[in-house]
This record gives structure tokens, sequence and C-alpha cells, in this order.
């Protein structure tokens, strides 16, 4: 977000504090934007409920020097969430290592934790566990007890409610502070323009870019990152699938009119927008349909609140670009919009389903329903017309760009990103439920197969209204780890099931174009599955033509898992190259797996122990502790999701 003026011009943190009066503040960890979430909407609470005088702070926003003489008056609440192997958010590193190395004592500190965390990687929550650990050995005081939150189970919602009532007892009974009914209280006011239109230049239509505000939003121009995204037009997309019920897009972006570039095995960051459909159905929800069109401005009622996006802007561009209106509704959000609703009787249904877990359960999320439906199902098709749209703003979270695995090489394709996107759509009774990303994606590929032609790409800001379809898309490169051994001789094992296999058809694809050049190339060996050699097997003619240049040093394994009675994955391909594997590791050889985390990667990690174990004559415990040895080295590679 972007803080104003004032507040950045003295922005180490106890001073802000400090003259803004502010006896509570929430610091988070966040990567994605949950974290950040979550705390925007405790800090509301904590102030409506307990009058406590909160602000949030982004670790990376504020001069925390002397963090260590924070004042016993404030209360801090950290939420904390844990990326990749166990690392803190970009945010929240140096914090982290400060705490870590340098900290003395932090005697007069109050704190409490909530961990963001997912259970299907090893090291479940480790930021959350440590800091609260930390804090309590440097002597602070925990002034309630620390929580965590699984989104790989799916219950983060519930998890992080389950802390706060425990929390809410603790501000309670032991620190005594007065609990009172939950109320809105703005931290924004809206002001409609009486001139201002979407004719005029200096009103945002939602360009995705945050530096805007200050001026310099030509989407041309680099350098581009998370703040500031290349406008790319798309080049060719085409159906990978051959089936009536999937879809997996293989979709290229031309970089040539820029200079943005990447290397093989990064990411690309692709910034959603929302479809005309559920614009609308969001606007009927909310009665905004004759809004969409106009224009306001924001102004932050304190200091130390930022305005999130640029404005002046329309309703329309905040429901299009800055909104993420079809994700799932939460119990919270169910409770804290109870107020606005149009009648009594919506009033009461939507507490019932907001206080009782069982029936939000059943009603509402296995029926995937989105905000918009929930609420429309709940008042029997009345417009919740009366809550405000700052309400709106501040509730509801920002659309954040969605990563994909590069699928192409940057030493064939210096100008080119090709993406593999599987699309999920899943049909919940008559409605079919889609990702945003996955539907903007979806629409493309649609678009150009009607016409027959390219698709002609301009970003459409036309407004809710206008055409859908044709299109420009804004995205940054991430770099990653995810890297081919900077010898090309080194042989690699390849392992990536299903659109896994995208950033490997990169590798290979790189090391083709090295042999082709002359370079000696090491043996390559990709592990790959789907469903049926007929329906999803991905880039099935490609394959025997990089095998053509390879030749026999290229070798690919498939695991059909849906042809079988029995199920057939990677990892029991994997088993039957026991000797193989394990000579091309006692030749140094690198391995890569890529795709899903929360099974996949676990099971292939097992078989390579299994591996180990049995060719080299070692316990598996043995075996499982050398292949971490291979992941510090970087030997053993994943990139999952
Ligand atoms: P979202 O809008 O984020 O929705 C997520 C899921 O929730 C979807 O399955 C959707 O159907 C479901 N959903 C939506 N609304 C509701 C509702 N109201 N109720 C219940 N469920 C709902 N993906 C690839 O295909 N290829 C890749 O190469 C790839 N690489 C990746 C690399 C990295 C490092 C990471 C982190 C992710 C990668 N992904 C990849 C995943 C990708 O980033 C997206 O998560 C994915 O495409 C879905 O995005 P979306 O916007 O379509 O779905
Ligand atoms: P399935 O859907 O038939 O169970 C790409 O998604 C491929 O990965 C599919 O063939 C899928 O099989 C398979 N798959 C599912 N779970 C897996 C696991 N735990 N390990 C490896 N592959 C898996």
């Amino acid at each position: 977000g972007f803080l104003s003026a004032d507040a950045l011009a003295g922005n180490n943190l106890l001073d802000v504090i400090k003259k803004n009066n502010k006896n509570a503040v929430i610091f988070y960890g966040s990567q994605t934007g949950t974290a950040e979430d979550y705390a925007s909407k405790l800090s509301k609470e904590l102030s409506a409920r307990f009058g406590l005088k909160t602000m949030t702070v982004d670790f990376s926003d504020y001069d925390l020097t002397n963090f260590d003489s924070i004042s016993e008056d404030t209360l801090c609440f950290f939420l904390m969430a844990t990326y990749g192997e166990g690392e803190p958010t970009d945010n929240a590193n140096e914090f982290c290592e400060w705490l870590e190395n340098d900290a003395d004592t932090l005697s007069t500190l109050k704190f409490t934790v909530f961990g963001l965390g997912n259970s299907t990687y090893e090291l479940y929550n480790a930021v959350g566990k440590k800091l609260d650990q930390q804090f309590e050995e440097k002597g602070a005081e925990r002034f309630a007890d620390y929580g965590e939150g699984d989104d790989g189970k799916g219950t983060l919602d519930e998890d992080f409610l389950t802390w706060k009532d425990n929390l809410f007892e603790s501000l309670k009974n032991n620190l005594n502070l007065e609990e009172h009914e939950l109320t809105y209280e703005p931290g924004l006011r809206l002001e409609e323009s009486d001139f201002l239109t979407l004719a005029d230049d200096n009103v945002s239509h939602g360009e995705p870019d945050k530096t805007y505000i200050t001026g310099s939003g030509d989407l041309s121009k680099g350098p581009f990152d998370h703040s500031h995204p290349y406008l790319s037009p798309i080049k060719y997309t085409k159906e990978l699938f051959n089936s009536k019920d999937r879809s997996c897009v293989h979709l290229e972006f031309d970089l040539s009119g820029s200079n943005l570039r990447y290397s093989t095995g990064d990411h690309v960051a692709i910034w959603p927008s929302n479809s005309n459909e559920n614009i609308l159905t969001f606007a009927k929800a909310f009665g905004l349909e004759d809004k969409l069109d106009t224009v306001f401005e924001l102004v932050a009622l304190d200091l130390t609140i930022s305005i999130p996006f640029p404005t002046p802007i329309s309703y329309g561009a905040v429901l299009r670009h800055h909104l993420e209106i079809t994700g799932p509704v939460s119990r919270q959000f169910l409770l804290s919009i109870a107020g606005f609703a149009p009648d009594a009787s919506s009033k009461k249904e939507v507490a019932r389903i907001g206080n009782d877990k069982k029936a939000f359960a059943e009603e509402i999320t296995h029926k995937s329903l989105n905000i918009a439906d929930a609420l429309l199902v709940i008042s029997d098709g009345k417009p919740w017309s009366s809550v405000p749209f700052e309400f709106i703003i501040e509730s509801i979270s920002h659309l954040q760009p969605r990563y994909y695995s590069i699928s192409s090489s940057s030493l064939t394709e210096k100008t080119t990103i090709n993406v593999t996107a599987v699309v999920e759509a899943e049909k919940v009774g008559s409605q079919l439920v889609t990702g945003v990303v996955t539907n903007l994606l979806k629409n493309i590929e649609i678009e150009q197969n009607k016409t027959g032609e390219k698709p002609v790409v301009t970003y459409d800001l036309s407004g809710p209204r206008g055409k859908f379809s044709k299109f420009k898309l804004p995205i940054h490169v991430r770099k990653s780890t995810f890297k081919l051994p900077t010898n090309p001789s080194t042989p690699v094992i390849l392992v990536g099931p299903g659109t896994g296999v995208a950033p490997l058809r990169g590798f290979v694809r790189e090391r083709v174009n090295q042999k082709q050049n002359g370079t000696s190339v090491g043996e390559t060996v990709l592990f790959y599955g789907c469903r049926r050699s007929d329906e999803d097997f991905l880039y099935k003619d490609e394959w025997p033509q990089y095998a053509k240049t390879l030749g026999s040093s290229f070798e690919i394994h498939t695991a059909f898992s849906r042809e079988t009675e029995k199920k057939v994955y990677v990892q029991h391909k994997i088993l039957e190259q026991s000797s193989k594997i394990n000579k091309l590791l006692e030749s140094g050889a690198f391995i890569y797996v890529c795709g899903d985390a929360s099974r996949m990667a676990r099971d292939v990690q097992a078989s390579f122990a299994k591996i180990l174990s049995q060719e080299r004559g070692i316990s598996e415990e043995k075996a499982g502790d050398l292949l971490r040895s291979y992941k510090t080295q970087n030997r053993y590679q994943e990139d999952v999701w």
C-alpha cells in the first residue's frame, strides 16, 4: 500500500507510534497478502471491540532500529507467515535476522504471535514458532498464547478465529480491557467526484501499477517488478489437452518490445483481473450496477492508514483490477457484514450462518459460494445496498499476482516467455467455479480459437462493460533458485508430473540448444506423469524432437495413472530405475522435482531415499539425511506449489 508522505518522512516506528498516539501494533510478515489481510482485519476489530488505538505494520516500511525500547504500553501482535523451506517472508526477513543475531533483551515488549503456515511442507510454521520462542527467551511478556493456522488443510480461517477468540479472552481477563459490541469504524472515507469521469487523464482505470500514483506509470518502460509490471502482448496460445472436461493452456508472452528478461527456471507473475460476468454479479449483490463508471477518491482518516490503490478511480475499475471478488467467503466476513443486512430476516440469516461452523460449511463452503453468491442466497436476492464501499475495500482481499513456472528456455527464447497453465474448473451443482487467472487465460484462448487469428491484443481499459477477451496482460518476472547445474555436462534427473513439467521443458530445451551449439551435455532423464497418454500428455509431440538432438543421453519415463486398474505414478517409475539413478547420483547428478507440493513431492523424495538405501545398503534414515544434504548443496531442487 501507499504510506502517506507524512508517515514516510518520520518512519522510525517508535516515533510514529508516539506521534499518532497508538497503543496496539499489528505486525505482519506476508508474502502473498494473507497475513496482511488478517492484520488489517484484526486491527479494525481490536479498535472497534476494545477501543485500542491500532495500526498495522509491514516490517519493511519502517525503521525498527530502536525496537528494543518499545514502550510497555504498546501491545504488539505478530502475524507471521512461513514461506518455502521454513523461511520468513521477504518483508520480515531483516527483522527475523536482527532478532536472531543482534537483538539484546526485549524486557518491555508485550507480545502475542499467530503463525500462518502449510503443513504439507516439512518446516510447518517454523517462523511463527521461532519468533514466539525468541521473544520469550529475550524476556518479553506474552499476553496471549501462540496460535497457528494451516493452509495445507484449508483451515487457516477457522484456526485464526480460534486463536482470536482466545486472544480476546486474554485481553478481557488478563489485561482487563472492556469489550464492546462490534461496529464498523472506517479507516478510509470515499468521496465521489461531481466532475471527474473515466475520460479524465488523472483517473486510474485500475492500471496494475503501484508507481502510477507517483506519475511514472508507463507500463512499457522498466524496470519491471512486483510494483510495476510489463503490459505484455500475448503472441500465441494453444490448448494442450485433448479432453472435453479439462483444459491446459500454453501461452506465449512477447517481450520483444521491452527490456524485460528472464533466465530458465524463473517464475512469471501474471496480474489478474476479474471478468465482466463476475463484476456484474458482484455489483448486483451490492446494488452498485449504476455506479460502475462513477469516479471517487479515497481519504485516509489516520496518518498510519494507507490508501490501497491509486485514486481517483471508478467503482468498476476497483472491482475489475483490485478486489478478490470471486474467492471463497469467510465466516468472519459474514459476521462483520451482518450489521448492513438489507432487512431483518437477512440479518437473522447471516448471523445464523456466521455463528454456526457446521451450517457455514454445509451451506457456503461446500457449495463453493463466493461473496456475491452467498449474500444473494442469504438475502433471497435482495441487494445489500447499504454496505459502504469503504467497508468492501477494507474487508475484501486485494488481488495478488499468480505465479507460473516459465516453460521456455532463455537460451532458445530470449524474448518469449512460455507458460503452461492448467485450467482448474470445478462444477459445483450447476455452477462452474474457476480461478481468476485460469478464467482469464481460458478466455483469451477461446477468443483466439473463435476468430481463427492471432488475438488482437490491447489492454482492456474501457471499464467493466468493455470487451473482455482481447488482451495484453501485465506480468513481471521473479528470479528463482530453480536452476540447471552450471556445468552442462552434469547429468540431471527431472521429475515433473502434470504442469510440474513446465520448467523441466525449459531445462530440456536449454540442453538441446547447448548440444546444438557443440557443448557437451550430460544425461537428461525425465520422469513425467499424467492421467492418459491420449488425453493430458503435455508436449507429447515435442519430446521425440528433443530426443533426436540429445540422442541416447535423453530418456523419458512416463507414468499414466488412469490407464490401468492400479495407479501408476512417477515415483513408481523412479523405483524401476533404481540402479541407473544410483549410478547417476554417484556421478554427481542433480535432481529436480516440480509440481504438486501436497503429496507428490514428498512421495518422490521417499522413493529417492528408498533407492539410496537399497543400492548403497544404508538405512532409510541415513538415506533421508543424505537427500537433505543434497538439498542444502542445491543438488536436489524443488519447485513445488
Ligand atoms: P484462484 O482464483 O487463485 O483460485 C484458487 C482455487 O480456488 C482454484 O482452484 C479455484 O477453482 C478455487 N476457487 C475459486 N473461487 C472459489 C470459491 N468461491 N469457492 C471455492 N473455491 C474457489 N500453475 C500452473 O498451472 N502451471 C504452473 O506452471 C504453475 N507454476 C507455479 C509456480 C509457483 C511458484 C506457484 C506458487 C504456483 C504455480 N502455479 C502454477 C499455480 C498458479 O500460481 C495458480 O495458483 C493457479 O493457476 C490458480 O490461479 P487462479 O487465479 O486461476 O485461481
Ligand atoms: P491421478 O490424478 O490419476 O491420481 C498429474 O496430475 C498426474 O499426477 C496425474 O496422473 C495424477 O494421478 C498424478 N498424481 C496424483 N497424486 C500423485 C502423487 N501423490 N504422486 C505422484 N503423482 C501423483
